[in-house]
């Protein structure tokens, strides 16, 4: 058994991730907002670090952010909040870190070029966007490209707030790790849904914003032509996969993991999939866009099966089912 301090354990994932630590046996403390305990609070931090064996960081501001006014927000909680954290393991002699990050790192996924092989399209220009052409071309020749899963070696490309302040956690918790020799483990999640996922804000995923949408009884609205892809992956998953990362790691290090179902699909599936199991209304396609939308990401969970023994057991079908019905936090 080990004694593990989930932070963010009111929210959506930390909830689960307590949840599924504590079936695994193991005695957890939770540290959230919601309670007044503040991560960047170190005296908050020295009276519930002491007797920890490791830390599951997942309080964060989430989500894409509404405009450049939320910046310091989301460099407060997410990059000054895990720095303070960090130091307060240091000095309380805490050697294990589970970091929720996101494949949002990345940016746009990975691309093959016919003529130029695998390619890194920058962002699509608001040209192309205005004309209904949604998918990115060959930075080389301007050819059509096939997306393809990324590996976690795959070049970092944050391209709004939250991803930046994800990477920069990343980092600090590699920088922490050299530091002190404590084993940190990033999990870079895919698109988490399922119970308790918050209701529709601006700051909500596209699952959720459909959801809500139909328990209103209006019909989803899919961006662009609804052949985004993704990969969906469940809570539960999720948590499962950082009760694993408490287990393996290299002291001294930093290792990075995709989590996702392996199962990627478009936009337009998941508005499908939900509307059906809804009984209605059926999702509309308004060819709207989001200039900082990324049109394929599918990152692949193939190192954390072989490393983590991770592997999501809740399918598109049965997750959707149970999500489109779930109460929502
Ligand atoms: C999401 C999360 C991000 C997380 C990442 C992990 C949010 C806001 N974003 O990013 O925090 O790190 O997954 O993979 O939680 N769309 C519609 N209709 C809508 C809203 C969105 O069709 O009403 C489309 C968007 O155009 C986009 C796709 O759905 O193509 C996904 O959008 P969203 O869930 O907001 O963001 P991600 O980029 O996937």
């Amino acid at each position: 058994m080990t004694r593990v301090l989930v932070t963010g354990a009111a929210g959506f994932i930390g909830s689960h991730v307590v949840e599924a630590l504590e079936a695994g046996g193991h005695e957890v403390a939770g540290l959230d907002l919601r309670s007044g305990d503040d991560v960047r609070d170190p005296a908050v931090l020295g009276r519930v670090l002491p007797g920890t064996d490791a830390v599951v960081h997942q309080a964060a501001k989430v989500g894409l952010g509404v405009n450049v006014a939320d910046l310091p927000d989301y460099a407060s909680v997410n990059v000054y909040g895990t720095a303070v954290l960090l130091a307060a393991m240091a000095e309380h002699g805490v050697g294990r870190l589970v970091l929720a990050s996101s494949v949002v790192v990345y940016g746009e996924g990975a691309y093959d070029c016919d003529r130029h092989g695998r390619v890194r399209p920058g962002p699509r220009s608001p040209a192309d966007l205005a004309q209904g052409s949604f998918e990115p071309r060959c930075p080389r020749c301007g050819a059509a490209v096939a997306f393809t899963a990324i590996g976690e070696d795959a070049p970092t490309d944050p391209r709004n707030a939250y991803a930046t302040t994800k990477l920069a956690q990343e980092q600090l918790a590699a920088n922490w790790a050299r530091e002190t020799g404590g084993t940190a483990t990033a999990l870079r999640y895919h698109n988490v849904y399922g119970p308790r996922m918050p209701r529709n804000t601006p700051y909500s995923g596209v699952a959720a914003i459909f959801r809500s949408a139909l328990e209103a009884g209006h019909a989803p609205r899919v961006f662009e032509d609804g052949g985004q892809t993704r990969d969906f992956v469940h809570v539960r998953d999720v948590a499962e996969a950082n009760v694993a990362a408490l287990t393996t790691g290299e002291p001294g290090t930093l290792t990075v993991y995709n989590i996702a179902s392996g199962e990627p699909h478009t936009v337009g599936e998941l508005a499908s999939a939900l509307a059906a199991q809804r009984g209605g209304p059926e999702p509309v396609t308004t060819g709207e866009y989001r200039l900082g939308d990324v049109r394929h990401i599918v990152a692949s969970p193939h190192r954390a099966a072989v490393e983590l023994g991770f592997q999501a057991r809740i399918g598109f079908a049965e997750g959707m089912k149970e999500f489109a019905t779930a109460p929502p936090a």
